[in-house]
């Protein structure tokens, strides 16, 4: 037996000026694209927009329903509709920002865990890393890729 310990590494913004222009345009885009969402159930508005390899966005948002299990978080809702109409392009960066009853959160929310899974298989799809960035109000973070918030991945190709 051995002890193993595992270590990631992240950026941490105290604000969106402090990015990338490209970062900073993405941030802006996961923001606007809270406006889509449909949150009668949660009140938590959440956009996310995915930048792919050729620069285009993508934007998509949380969509609730009464049958709950039915609605879709806003990262899958973006990735799926990049995939069904950009298949070939890669996906570069998925910024996400999560805001209670309209307010954004001071601390990033965080991905669930079906997402950060569907963000794997895009990744690996993609044969490139995908950077992740999480919006609060107080900091921003960015993941260099999906392997940083989802460690031990289920990949079928690898079993
Ligand atoms: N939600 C997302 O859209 N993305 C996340 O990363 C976490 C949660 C949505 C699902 C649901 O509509 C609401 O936020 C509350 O969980």
């Amino acid at each position: 037996m051995s002890e193993k310990t595992l270590t990631i590494q992240y950026q941490e913004f105290g604000s969106v000026a402090e990015m990338t222009p490209e970062d900073q345009a993405l941030v802006a885009a996961a923001l606007d694209a809270q406006k889509g969402s449909y949150s009668p159930y949660s009140n938590f508005q959440v956009g996310a927009a995915l930048r792919l390899a050729d620069g285009t966005v993508v934007q998509g948002a949380n969509q609730e329903n009464a049958a709950y299990p039915s609605g879709l978080c806003a990262e899958r809702t973006a990735m799926f509709y990049a995939h069904a109409h950009y298949k070939d392009v890669p996906f570069e960066s998925l910024a996400i920002a999560g805001s209670d009853h309209g307010v954004l959160c001071e601390s990033p929310a965080s991905p669930c865990g079906a997402c950060r899974q569907v963000m794997a298989e895009y990744q690996r799809k993609s044969g490139k890393p995908m950077s992740v960035i999480l919006v609060g109000s107080k900091r921003i973070r960015k993941f260099w890729k999906v392997d940083d918030i989802l460690p031990f991945i289920f990949d079928s190709l690898k079993v």
